[in-house]
């Protein structure tokens, strides 16, 4: 069964590099992004882990936990990180699930056998404090994922857990705000003291809500 936005993301248990989780206890309290890379060794997976290392404090200022997967073992995966410190200049500093027997890779639908039986696509599912699936999206092996991308989506969607807003095409921090259409004008008013601009009675702005004046 796919998984789809809004799910319970599965629970499981995974031996890792910093030792056997339980994923929804290991969450708790937190965000998180679980996300597969297709293998060991490889040079797109190497750029991947070191820049999502180097982003430690960005995803720790979000309350947002990440860990890593591939169908490689641990004691593979740990090998590797000494190339990924050697290579990128950071130590992976979060749990890398060894997954060789595809538990977790099939339960989240990570091996898409049309592109390959034997490693994972590239998944990010990124996980709310609920445990519910908020996002997800997934590219082939080729391409190396935009961590700066999936940090602004992390702050896309902190903003709509927080406050009642959405946000509009290529939205980057500082940039005004979608209300959502369930706030009445009335409770616009009240919500959003820096005031909102109608541009279209289902359109209104307003400046995004987190920021100081
Ligand atoms: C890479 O990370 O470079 C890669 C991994 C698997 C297949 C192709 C490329």
């Amino acid at each position: 069964m796919a998984i789809r936005l809004g799910d319970i993301a599965p629970d499981f248990e995974a031996d890792t590099t910093m030792g056997l989780l339980s994923f929804h206890d290991w969450k708790r309290g937190s965000w998180a992004i679980l996300f597969s890379h297709p293998k060991d060794f490889t040079p797109v997976c190497t750029t991947e882990l070191g820049r999502a290392a180097a982003l430690k404090s960005e995803f720790d200022r979000r309350n947002t936990k990440l860990i890593g997967l591939s169908v490689d073992s641990v004691e593979s995966h740990e090998r590797w990180a000494a190339d990924i410190a050697d290579v990128t200049g950071f130590q992976v500093n979060f749990p890398m699930i060894g997954d060789p027997d595809r538990r977790i890779s099939v339960l989240y639908d990570m091996i898409h056998p049309n592109v390959s039986d034997t490693f994972t696509v590239r998944s990010v599912f990124v996980v709310g404090p609920d445990n519910r699936v908020k996002l997800t999206f997934t590219y082939p092996a080729s391409t190396g994922r935009s961590f700066d991308e999936i940090l602004r989506i992390l702050d896309a969607l902190q903003l709509t857990a927080d406050y009642s807003v959405a946000t509009p095409v290529d939205w980057r921090q500082g940039d005004e705000v979608v209300i959502a259409a369930t706030v009445s004008d009335e409770d616009a008013q009240k919500k959003f003291p820096k005031g909102f601009v109608v541009k279209k009675p289902y359109f209104r702005v307003t400046p995004q809500p987190n920021l100081p004046d």
